[in-house]
């Protein structure tokens, strides 16, 4: 396990290092007001992992930074829109810095036992998903590409619409540190649960039929939209998902491109989300389903480790790891299915849940007590499954991350439900 966790450290610094290695005034700009300045979520990720494992998580213990300083990464303390204004660490103290960490920590690691791992496997998570954030911000940047694709996707093939069927019956939702040693306190503990039929997409919604969508009026039909969601459409003035123009084309990494349209739809918000699974005649699953549908064997009635079994992820099995720039295309994974042949469950796009981020039964927060306990009972959506720039280390069936209703610079799309 050793091995694992140094090797998914290096992983993960070897991407947050390629993110950042940009000029100067591009780590210092606020591409957008929902977005840190790149150099914040750089020194942040060395102070979060030197707040975990060198010093116990405990912020009054002193540490390699001045407390001022220190003090300028709490997340609690700053809100994204303020951070640029922040005295910084400049990118080259935030490197040196960064390193320095990372040294000690690899010291200690070598001494640490086998037991004591989960708060470095933690740290990566935690590297892995700012990582994720630091694209969502390069997307959201103006100005020529600073990114280029590095994997070629594999070809989709035509099961827009088709649906499959999960039996009702009991299963084990969740994961315990026994099966899922890196699972966050959000995803515990594992427990059983009873889940009446329905049936869910077969891969997520794509492009075209989101297009069909727009054509058919979907934008402008309130019977379609909750109420929030309608009053949010016309408040903010959606008319189509973020960053496709009205020309039929779209904005990705700088580039301007025609929206290709058999690609999962990429940046709606939970309210579009909705009014399309309404369009639809269907729903949107809850989380419980979309696990279920994702993980459960009903011949073993045990869970798997991915929707297809065993096997790691790899290039023939889910799109992860950002280096594609980009969802692949519906159907693209055939040898993805889950027992029950949902395809495309675990990479590509983050998936709405029609669930509220809420505590399993018998909740425990981790050692980062404050990752996820503030948030339940908020105004936040459920997303399951990961993005196609989520890291392997960083999703698994019992993954759950969440987010308000209104947001779409992540990568975020939808699997329709429907009752049976
Ligand atoms: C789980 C993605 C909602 O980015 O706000 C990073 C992850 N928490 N640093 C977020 C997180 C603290 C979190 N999400
Ligand atoms: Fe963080």
């Amino acid at each position: 396990m050793h091995e694992n966790v140094v090797r998914d450290l290096e992983r993960a610094r070897a991407r947050t290092l390629e993110l950042t290695d940009l000029d100067e005034p591009e780590l210092l700009a606020q591409h957008d007001p929902l977005m840190s300045p790149l150099v914040w979520d750089l020194a942040h990720i060395g102070q979060q992992e030197e707040l975990w494992l060198l010093r116990s998580g405990d912020p009054a213990r002193p540490g390699m930074l001045a407390p001022e300083v220190d003090s300028l990464y709490d997340a609690f303390r700053h809100k994204r829109a303020d951070r640029p204004a922040l005295p910084l660490l400049p990118p080259v103290e935030a490197r040196a810095y960064n390193y320095e960490v990372r040294g000690r920590v690899l010291d200690l690691l070598a001494r640490t036992p086998e037991a004591d791992l989960f708060t470095a496997g933690m740290v990566v998570q935690h590297e892995e998903q700012h990582d994720e954030t630091m694209y969502a911000t390069l997307q959201l940047r103006q100005g020529p590409p600073v990114l280029l694709a590095r994997q070629p996707l594999p070809a989709g093939r035509p099961v827009d619409g088709e649906r499959v069927f999960v039996p009702g019956g009991p299963f084990v939702l969740g994961a315990d540190a026994a099966t899922e040693p890196f699972s966050l306190d959000n995803e515990r503990p594992a427990h059983r649960v009873d889940v009446a039929p329905f049936w869910i997409g077969r891969v997520p919604v794509s492009n075209r039929q989101w297009s069909d969508f727009i054509a058919d009026g979907g934008y402008h039909r309130p019977g379609l939209w909750s109420a929030s969601g309608w009053s949010y459409r016309r408040q903010a003035g959606l008319q189509r998902p973020k960053f496709w123009t009205a020309e039929g084309t779209r904005r990705r990494f700088g580039i301007e491109e025609d929206v290709p349209p058999g690609e999962p739809v990429q940046h709606v918000c939970y309210f579009e989300a909705e009014a399309f699974a309404a369009w639809s005649g269907g729903r949107l699953p809850t989380e419980i389903e979309w696990e279920k549908a994702c993980a459960w064997d009903p011949d073993r009635q045990a869970r798997r480790c991915w929707p297809w079994g065993s096997a790691p992820p790899s290039a023939g099995l889910a799109n992860l790891g950002g280096q594609g720039l980009r969802p692949a295309p519906v159907g693209a994974y055939p040898a993805s299915a889950s027992a029950y042949g949902a395809e495309q469950m675990i990479g590509d796009v983050w998936e709405w849940t029609s669930s509220d981020f809420a505590p399993w039964p018998g909740f425990t927060p981790m050692i980062y007590r404050r990752y996820s306990e503030p948030f339940f009972g908020g105004d936040f959506k459920v997303l399951r499954g990961g993005s196609w720039a989520v890291a392997p280390s960083t999703i698994r069936p019992s993954f759950r991350n969440w987010d308000y209703p209104i947001r779409r610079q992540i990568f975020t799309g939808v699997r329709l439900a429907f009752d049976a």
